[in-house]
């Protein structure tokens, strides 16, 4: 690959940015200093630094953000800001995309990242991967509620693989109730769906955690972190190239 984009893709700046550390002489290939943007070198085997420092290529880039309401959940869209537009230079230059979606309004776990196998392999409804939401609603779940959830909910157009609820707090003044649900799919709104079939309204939905990885709480809203060595370890269960 061209050596600017290579610094491109470690994190050194811009185009023109690496280009003008490349003019200072700040760049090294195997030993030797190279200026030129357009000098081909060997990823996988050739020792690049930058400033003195030995650079290491990702290939793979992984976010984890905690997502805010207002944005939506796609790398592009004319009226809304994206999750993307939260994100630094880099996961643009790499050309992440969100594994999944959430709904605009709601929050909590997005994954990113520009591994298409990875993406794939957790959006495959073969691979029955939990996703553990939190949801606010309007009404009284009940322990009805909890066997429908478990015998598999019937919506319009399909009927949904049983799902665990937990009810964590009912208040009967207000007519509210706090649960935790685990579905193994993502169809659209499903959670929503699913309490409504039950006669209730979502009002908040947070995501929680999907398969192994677990929303770090420390996030605020909006805010994001790469992925640790040992999430990215305990993402090894899906057989991919990491
Ligand atoms: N289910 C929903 O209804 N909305 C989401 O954003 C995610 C799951």
């Amino acid at each position: 690959m061209r050596l600017d984009k290579f610094l491109v893709d470690c994190g050194m700046g811009s185009r023109t940015q690496v280009k003008t550390l490349l003019k200072k002489k700040r760049v090294t290939v195997n030993g030797q200093i190279e200026t030129s943007p357009k000098t081909q070198i060997n990823e996988n085997k050739d020792e690049i630094t930058c400033a003195g420092q030995v650079l290491g290529y990702e290939k793979f880039v992984y976010y984890m953000l905690n997502k805010p309401e207002g944005v939506i959940s796609a790398t592009e869209d004319k009226s809304h800001r994206t999750v993307i537009d939260l994100l630094d230079q880099t996961a643009i230059d790499k050309e992440v995309f969100p594994v999944g979606r959430l709904d605009i309004d709601t929050t909590g776990l997005l994954l990113l990242t520009n591994n298409g196998q990875l993406a794939h392999a957790m959006l495959s409804p073969k691979k029955h991967v939990d996703k553990l939401y939190e949801a606010q609603v309007a009404g009284i779940m009940t322990a009805d509620d909890i066997e429908a959830f478990a015998a598999g909910i019937e919506l319009k157009d399909f009927i949904c693989q049983p799902a665990d609820l937990e009810i964590l707090k009912t208040d009967q003044e207000a007519n509210t109730s706090l649960v935790r649900l685990t579905i193994k799919e993502g169809k659209f709104h499903q959670v929503k769906r699913m309490v409504a079939a039950r006669g209730k309204e979502v009002t908040t939905l947070k995501r929680l955690s999907v398969g192994p990885l677990v929303l770090d709480e420390s996030l605020a809203k909006g805010s994001w972190r790469r992925l640790r060595d040992s999430e990215l370890a305990a993402l090894q269960i899906f057989d991919v190239e990491l």
